[in-house]
């Protein structure tokens, strides 16, 4: 942690446990840049109440992120790990930086669209024109209200990596349109007022092809709403009944045919988990037809359970350990507060919140 390296910031919302798609898409980043950035990683939970509204599970779901977040190491003595709410300064923020957003780009912002559906209990239609769900929203009866909280989600955002001063941004690709939009603030502002106060930041992406991690309901992405994760967490039990239960095919017919996409989302899957000569055994094996789905499938249990399990077991003695929790979001808030406090005085000045 050092002054000359540039900033890399990331958040996440504490909606839930971490999946391998997680583990394998973002926290590898992470893990990565630790090592050669300033790095801040921090928990969005200003962020998940815009959705969440229980505020046991928040609380919990906060604690479950932190835990799994340093077992998978994460290092506080690297990279400055904190809550979004301890520091205050944010809010501030978010309160000055709305005064230069409009209502309108906020409107459109197609995270914003999807979120408001699902608040007023909306399909989502292909072909929805724009202003029909604006005349929903406006329209909507206060018992299905779509909060402001959810329409400035945006400039909440924005003022989380203005405020670090970050340049680089890791986050997947449903990100990117917030990103574009903190982009468009921090140089609205600049010239509005003629200063150079905010860096545009980026996405980071290493020059490896970005990883998806398919699900085992044989097509698409593991994630959390397609209710098809394998959770850090999972217990070894519970983790192998998820993987003996993965869709297959009745089998190669003829050597060397081609792959049916749950049976490639198997070898993807193995790619990642397990050793080169492990994923050869089994590649050779369905090239000659004489594959057998259980064992290749009890084969991916256990090297999934060779990452996951030393990460569970960490989680519950983190959890156990709630001095050292507070010691590392303490010492992370501190960081962030430092910085949060200069860029607030800055804006505080160039906007004209000056003492008399
Ligand atoms: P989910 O899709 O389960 O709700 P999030 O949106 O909270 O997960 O994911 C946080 C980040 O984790 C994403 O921005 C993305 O970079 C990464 N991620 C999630 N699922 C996958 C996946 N299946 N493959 C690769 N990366 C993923
Ligand atoms: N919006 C992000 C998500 O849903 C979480 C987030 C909040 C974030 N603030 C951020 C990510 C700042 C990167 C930087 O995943």
């Amino acid at each position: 942690m050092t002054n000359n390296k540039e900033v890399v910031l990331s958040g996440i919302r504490p909606t839930g446990n971490l999946h391998l798609g997680n583990y394998y898409g973002a926290l590898g980043k992470f893990l990565k840049l630790q090592e050669t950035h300033d790095c801040r990683f921090f928990i969005a939970d200003l962020h998940a109440l815009t959705t969440n509204t229980d505020p046991d599970a928040l609380h919990r779901n906060v604690k479950g992120i932190l835990a799994e977040y340093l077992a998978a190491g994460l290092d506080p003595e690297k990279a400055s790990i904190f809550v979004q709410s301890d520091v205050p300064e944010l809010s501030e923020l978010y309160l000055l930086l709305n005064m230069h957003v409009g209502i309108g780009e906020l409107m459109r912002t197609a995270s914003f669209k999807d979120k408001a559906r699902k608040a007023l209990g909306l399909d989502k239609k292909d072909d929805e024109n724009e202003d029909d769900i604006e005349k929903q929203i406006i329209g909507a009866s206060t018992n299905k209200r779509v909060s402001a909280g959810l329409l400035t989600y945006p400039t909440l955002m924005a003022v989380d990596i203005l405020a670090q001063k970050a340049r680089w941004v890791p986050v997947g690709k449903d990100q990117m349109q917030h990103l574009e939009l903190t982009r468009r603030f921090a140089r609205r502002f600049n010239q509005f007022y003629g200063v150079e106060e905010f860096i545009e930041p980026e996405n980071f992406e290493f020059r490896d092809a970005p990883v998806k991690v398919p699900g085992l309901d044989g097509s698409g992405k593991m994630g959390k709403s397609e209710g098809n994760c394998i959770y850090l967490i999972d217990e070894p039990k519970a983790l192998r009944k998820k993987v003996m239960r993965a869709v297959t095919d009745e089998g190669p017919q003829a050597p060397n045919s081609p792959m049916s996409e749950p049976i490639a989302n198997l070898f993807s899957l193995l790619e990642l988990t397990s050793t080169p000569d492990v994923v050869k055994h089994f590649r050779d094996a369905y090239a000659d037809c004489s594959i057998r789905y259980g064992d290749l499938k009890k084969q991916l249990a256990e090297d999934i359970l060779n990452v996951t399990t030393p990460i569970r077991e960490r989680v519950n003695d983190i959890l156990a350990d709630e001095a050292y929790m507070r010691r590392v979001l303490a010492q992370g808030a501190e960081r962030a507060r430092a910085q949060a406090a200069e860029t607030l005085a800055e804006v505080r000045h160039i906007m004209g919140i000056r003492k008399i």
